[in-house]
């Protein structure tokens, strides 16, 4: 196979994170300083162009990258701006980076229906989607651009209300904002040129097989095991990528409960290894979230 997919990531903000995690989980890891746009990976047929994450849709789009990872957010932004010359689609979903963008209002403004909107200015920086959701619901409103910090505009008077994206909330509370309606669910999406081969399109494939599991296998478990209490070096050392455990008593003298987070996958190599050395009722459980 003499074919590479190029494809588009975002270079600095919060998917270039989760994009450079699901990499190194997919047995692809990269190591790019900050000023390094470019890279060829090479166990798979696949290179890496690093942007701005508004740039990746058209650069999909106009074929310069067969493929973009980015948010379906700003990848719906950019499909409204001109909709029939468009050539790129969502290839994949990825299940990552979720969150929404919805109309918040001040605490204070009473809301009752859609047409209260009517009249009114909205600062938001996906004025497209915007627009478009207002058209669809017959709603006459205006819309000012602003690129960031869209949540000050209220109290500053730029605009009546806001169109923003929201995740936990906690943005939109400290600036005395509440979410009204969601226009659109968004989360991170693999899109692909229109044009590409069905050779790109089999790559694509294989990397999503590999990027599936990655998103299914999180690397780091808690495993919790009875050990008896004179090999408890020994397997400790054996536990793929764990600091210091901790160690519980147990009614039987001779034993203990060892807590550990791995950092490292845990294979059935390892847990067959801890239970030659007497380790038993081993468990491993995922682990939802962590702060070190
Ligand atoms: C994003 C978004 C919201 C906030 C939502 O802004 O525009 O302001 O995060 O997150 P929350 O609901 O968890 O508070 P970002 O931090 O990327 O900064 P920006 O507005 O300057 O782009
Ligand atoms: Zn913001």
């Amino acid at each position: 196979m003499t074919e590479r997919i190029r494809i588009a990531l975002q270079k600095k903000g919060r998917l270039q994170q989760s994009c450079e995690q699901i990499f190194k989980n997919c047995g692809l890891s990269y190591n790019v300083g900050e000023r390094q746009l470019y890279y060829s990976i090479s166990e798979m047929p696949v290179d890496l162009l690093f942007v701005r994450d508004d740039d990746i849709p058209s650069l999909v789009s106009q074929g310069t990258c067969d493929f973009g990872i980015v948010g379906l957010n700003t990848f719906e932004e950019v499909r409204y701006e001109d909709k029939e010359n468009f050539n790129a689609s969502i290839f994949a979903k990825l299940g990552i980076s979720k969150c929404r963008l919805s109309i918040a209002i001040p605490e204070t403004m009473n809301f009752e229906n859609l047409s209260d909107l009517n009249n009114l200015t909205i600062a938001t920086t996906y004025p497209n989607i915007v627009k478009n959701f207002l058209n669809q619901n017959n709603i006459k409103a205006n819309t000012v651009l602003m690129n960031g910090s869209v949540e000050i505009s209220p109290s500053l008077k730029l605009a009546d209300i806001i169109a923003d994206i929201v995740s936990s909330g906690a943005t939109l509370k400290q600036n005395n904002l509440k979410e009204i309606i969601t226009i659109l669910e968004s989360e991170a999406v693999l899109i692909n040129n229109n044009n590409i081969n069905s050779e790109k399109r089999e790559i694509a494939n294989r990397l999503m097989v590999r990027i599936n599991s990655a998103l299914s296998v999180s690397s780091k478990k808690y495993v919790v095991l009875n050990a008896p209490k004179d090999k408890i070096d020994e397997i400790v050392k054996i536990l793929p990528g764990s600091e210091s455990p901790s160690m519980l008593p147990l009614a039987n003298k001779d034993m203990v409960s060892i807590h550990a987070i791995c950092t490292e996958t845990m294979f059935w190599d390892v847990m067959e290894k801890l239970k030659e050395l007497g380790a038993s009722s081993i468990a491993v459980l995922p682990i939802e979230k962590m702060l070190n």
